[in-house]
């Protein structure tokens, strides 16, 4: 009998396609281009609500009251600076540290600094979501500017998160129109079920490690360009391409040679990604405003070419990237500043996770070699 006549063969899907791995209150993601916040249309959120309100309803399931959206957002405001021994570390980087390195370290070495660390109890994980989605942007933005031996600058609590990012990244408070504009730009990047992220943030804290451990791996997860370090892979891509005429041409090209194309495809979204026309239509804005007309008609032609030859939707990351662009962000910012949004989800997820846990723990399809008795080594030249 092999070791494999033991059991039945379990079921198996490459990729856990199709595989529901757990119920959650927090967000669905319709196949036919929907998304839903604990039931709010993200459409609706993205016009209407700001993100200090949609992390506030993320968290605790309700969309706060004036008092205690007020009193949430003072809270972030409030939970910004970090310790100076994570600001040293992160001088003691190598000078091309990737961003997103960066704040994966950071976040690690932020956890013993909370006094909540290991109490994983309902109100313990709210306050360290508190200061994990204050302190990510922060992270960010000092990296950011430590990296380029700048001086990180101090937080400044009567902005939004949205604007002390700008302010923290550049010593400029922007025009309102740009912090409302990132503002969307973070609602629409808060949460997206259980992407790949924030299911290995789930699987981390099913085994009640503590929120920044889960945090922690979700940061390693998001960098991959087949996840959200899509959206740096996507402006090379456009970069290279330069002009709308060149889009068709290229494609095809890079369909010819079975290249993956960045900021195309998605595992649920079949009839087009929920979040693609609001920031489609940010990007045609800040076209006009910025003078750079060429990015968004790259990204509509490479597009229709796409559907035209392979009926593969575009993804958030493919417009998220032209607009981080002419938003002035440097491209390796682009997955840091999905991070800086997401880890509202991320949290929302562990608590959840934490308050109604069991262990995440699949089987695999065992396919190596059947039962063999051991052999004592040999020596490999036949001696
Ligand atoms: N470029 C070219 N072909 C693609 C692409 C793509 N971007 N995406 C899927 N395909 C092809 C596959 O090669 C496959 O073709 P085949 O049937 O001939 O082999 C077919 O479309 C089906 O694709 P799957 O591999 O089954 O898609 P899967 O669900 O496994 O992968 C993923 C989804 C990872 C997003 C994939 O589409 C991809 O790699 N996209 C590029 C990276 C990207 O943009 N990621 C961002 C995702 S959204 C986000 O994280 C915010």
């Amino acid at each position: 009998m092999s070791t494999t006549d033991t059991e039945t063969k379990p079921a198996y899907s490459p990729g856990l396609a199709g595989v529901v791995a757990g119920e959650t209150e927090i967000c669905w993601v319709d196949p036919n281009a929907g998304l839903m916040y604990r039931g709010y249309d993200i459409h609706e959120m993205a016009e209407k609500a700001n993100f200090e309100e949609v992390a506030y309803l993320l968290l605790n399931g309700e969309l706060p009251t004036i008092e205690q959206g007020a009193h949430f957002s003072q809270a972030l405001a409030a939970e910004r600076s970090l310790p100076k021994e994570v600001l040293e570390m992160m001088r003691l980087l190598p000078q091309n540290t990737h961003p997103m390195d960066m704040l994966r370290t950071g976040v690690s070495m932020l956890a013993p600094f909370d006094p909540d660390l290991n109490d994983n109890s309902h109100g313990a994980n709210i306050r360290k979501a508190i200061r994990l989605i204050a302190k990510v942007t922060t992270l960010i933005a000092d990296g950011y500017r430590i990296r380029r031996r700048e001086n990180p600058l101090p937080e400044r609590p009567d902005l939004t998160m949205a604007g002390n990012l700008f302010y923290k990244l550049s010593g400029e408070v922007p025009a309102a129109w740009k912090i409302r504009m990132m503002d969307t730009i973070f609602i629409l990047y808060a949460d997206h079920e259980f992407n790949a992220s924030t299911f290995a943030a789930r699987v981390t804290a099913s085994t009640l490690a503590d929120m920044y451990a889960a945090v922690t791996s979700a940061c390693g997860t998001l960098k991959g360009p087949l996840h959200g370090g899509a959206n740096e892979e996507s402006m090379k891509m456009l970069d290279e391409i330069k002009t709308p005429e060149r889009a068709e041409g290229w494609m095809m090209d890079a369909l010819a040679k079975k290249a993956k194309i960045m900021g195309f495809g998605h595992r649920v979204y079949k009839a087009g990604d929920s979040r693609v026309p609001i920031m489609r239509e940010i990007g045609r804005d800040l076209g006009k405003r910025s003078g750079k007309e060429q990015w968004i008609p790259i990204c509509e032609n490479l597009e229709a070419t796409m559907e035209r030859e392979k009926k593969l939707c575009a993804n958030v990351d493919l417009y998220a990237a032209p607009v981080f662009t002419m938003l002035e962000f440097a491209p390796e910012l682009n997955t840091p500043i999905f991070a800086a949004s997401r880890v509202a989800g991320w949290c929302a997820h562990v608590v959840e996770q934490q308050d109604n846990n069991r262990l995440i723990r699949p089987r695999s399809l065992y396919t190596g070699p059947a039962a063999r008795p051991y052999k004592a080594a040999a020596s490999s030249n036949g001696a």
